[in-house]
């Protein structure tokens, strides 16, 4: 996993913004993978400057997302699909026929997983995938102990997760126990990633994430095994890590054209 500390979220929210634009530019038809959460709005935010002010074309870009509550139908305000709605496809050129997200109504939820899958593998897979991480080491919403091969399914929500994102919620007992999210192995079989990280709550998980094992109870460690696996990161997010600075000074030795690019 290649480690990239910047000063701010803004600063780290930039370079992924760059790193999906020029994948966009290079391959309009492109399958994007986005996440939820507090962590990537800064970045939608610059995607959406991009395609206000730079003409960053989203016509032919195909998106799936990492999950949904169990429960929330699309037009709930608390569902994923309301979030990615408000807070990016309101604001770019994507047709909404090539935006996905789990269906958190759906009658049969291992239907629902199995047909999620086949769209990802319909559409050619996923070729980036921007990730964020719980307190907890989940990814997508895959909590401890999940299968590190899963593929989309039901999952019940850890008390920590369900604490975290009571702040969405008006009351904390109407965040949903269950979600449906992609697999650990879904999110393997991606062709690139960007994990986002922000914050000194955190650092601790980071630290786990790239400096511990690879084990289930922290689901995250698995990206140590991706191909091409970026982690973008604010100062306080990298205050526990043991190697902050060689992951620095390898980012500062590094050839300029190779900061933007897919790195194969
Ligand atoms: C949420 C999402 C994850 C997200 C994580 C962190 O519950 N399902 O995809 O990465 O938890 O959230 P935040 O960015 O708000 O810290």
């Amino acid at each position: 996993m290649e480690i990239v500390i910047q000063p701010t979220p803004e600063a780290a929210s930039r370079i992924a913004a760059h790193i999906i634009a020029n994948l966009v530019r290079e391959k309009p038809n492109c399958v994007l993978g986005l996440a939820t959460g507090g962590t990537p709005l800064l970045l939608y935010r610059e995607l959406a400057r991009m395609h206000r002010e730079d003409n960053l074309d989203f016509s032919r870009v195909t998106t799936f997302n990492l999950d949904e509550y169990v429960g929330l139908a699309p037009e709930h305000p608390h569902s994923y699909h309301t979030f990615m709605e408000h807070n990016l496809f309101r604001y770019i050129n994507i047709s909404p026929a090539q935006t996905h997200i789990p269906n958190g109504v759906a009658k049969d939820m291992r239907e629902e997983g199995t047909r999620y899958e086949a769209e990802i593998a319909a559409a050619g897979g996923i070729d980036l995938q921007v990730l964020g991480i719980g307190t907890d080491g989940h990814i997508g919403f895959n909590e401890k102990g999940s299968s590190l091969a899963s593929r989309t399914r039901l999952k019940t929500l850890t008390a920590q997760t369900r604490e975290d994102n009571a702040r969405f919620f008006n009351r904390p007992e109407d965040v949903p126990l269950h979600v449906i999210t992609m697999g650990v192995g879904t999110i393997m079989d991606t062709r690139q990633i960007l994990l986002l990280a922000f914050g000194e709550r955190k650092a601790r998980v980071m630290a786990a994430t790239v400096e511990g094992p690879i084990t289930a109870m922290n689901p995250a460690s698995i990206l140590q095994m991706h191909p091409v696996a970026k982690a973008l990161i604010d100062e306080p997010a990298a205050t526990q890590l043991a190697h902050a600075d060689y992951y620095r000074w390898v980012y500062d030795h590094k050839p300029d054209w190779q900061r933007f690019v897919k790195q194969t």
